[in-house]
C-alpha cells in the first residue's frame, strides 16, 4: 500500500514548518558549564582583590561564585557591593547560607544562573576562576558590556587577545598559581 498525504496536510506542510523550526530558534538555550567546580583558596582570593584595586563602594560581580568566598571576602574585607552568578543550586545554597550567617545580605547578592546570560554592565570588577576556553567565550560579552576602567581579574587562566596589566604569581598550600588583572581601556 502506498502511503499518500492528504492534500490539505500538504499544504499545510510549509506553515508547520515554518513553527517548528520558530520554536526551536527561541527555544532557551541549555547553560553550559564553563569550569568545574575548584575553590580558590583564601589568601589567593585575597589577592586577587588586591591586585584588581577592588574599593570600598565598588561593585565586584564573580561569574561562577562556587561557595560565595570571592564574594564574601569582597564585602567584608574592602566594603565592595559583591554580586555572585553559579550555575549549581547546590552551592548558591551553600554561599547564601555563609552570606547569611555573616549578615551581608545587603552587600552580597546571588543568583543561580548561566553567567552569560547576566549582564555585568555595573561591574567595577569581575573575577574568574574558569578556563581558557571559557575566558575566550566571554570575552566578547565582557567587551561588549564592562564600562572603560573596569578590571577584570583571573585566576590561572589568561584571557586570549588581552594584554594584562598586572600578572603575579603567589604561592598558597604549596601550590603556585598565577593571577592576570586586565584594565579595560579608559575611552
Ligand atoms: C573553578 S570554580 C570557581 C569558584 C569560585 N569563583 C572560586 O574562585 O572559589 C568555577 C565555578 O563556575 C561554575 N560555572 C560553570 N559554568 C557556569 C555557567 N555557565 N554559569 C554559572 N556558573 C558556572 C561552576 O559550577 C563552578 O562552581
Amino acid at each position: 500500500m502506498r502511503m499518500r498525504f492528504s492534500s490539505s496536510l500538504f499544504q499545510a506542510l510549509p506553515a508547520l514548518l515554518a513553527a517548528a523550526s520558530l520554536a526551536w530558534a527561541q527555544a532557551p538555550l541549555q547553560p553550559q558549564k564553563l569550569a568545574p567546580y575548584v575553590t580558590s583558596p583564601q589568601p589567593i582570593v585575597e589577592k586577587m582583590l588586591e591586585l584588581a584595586r577592588l574599593k570600598s563602594g565598588e561593585t565586584l560581580y564573580d561569574l561562577g561564585c562556587g561557595d560565595g568566598r570571592i564574594l564574601l571576602s569582597a564585602a567584608r574585607n574592602f566594603g565592595a557591593r559583591a554580586y555572585g552568578v553559579e550555575l549549581s543550586p547546590t552551592l548558591v545554597k551553600r554561599a547564601q547560607q555563609m552570606v547569611e550567617s555573616q549578615g551581608l545580605q545587603d552587600q552580597v547578592k546571588i543568583l543561580q544562573g548561566d553567567m552569560m546570560q547576566i549582564d555585568v554592565s555595573a561591574a567595577n570588577v569581575v573575577a574568574l576562576y574558569l578556563m581558557t576556553d571559557a575566558n575566550a567565550q566571554l570575552r566578547p560579552k565582557l567587551e561588549r558590556e564592562l564600562k572603560p576602567g573596569a578590571r577584570v581579574v583571573s585566576l590561572e587562566f589568561k584571557i586570549k587577545g588581552w594584554k594584562p596589566a598586572r600578572v603575579e604569581k603567589v604561592e598558597a598550600h604549596r601550590h603556585p598559581y598565577t593571577i592576570y588583572v586586565y584594565e579595560l581601556p579608559q575611552k
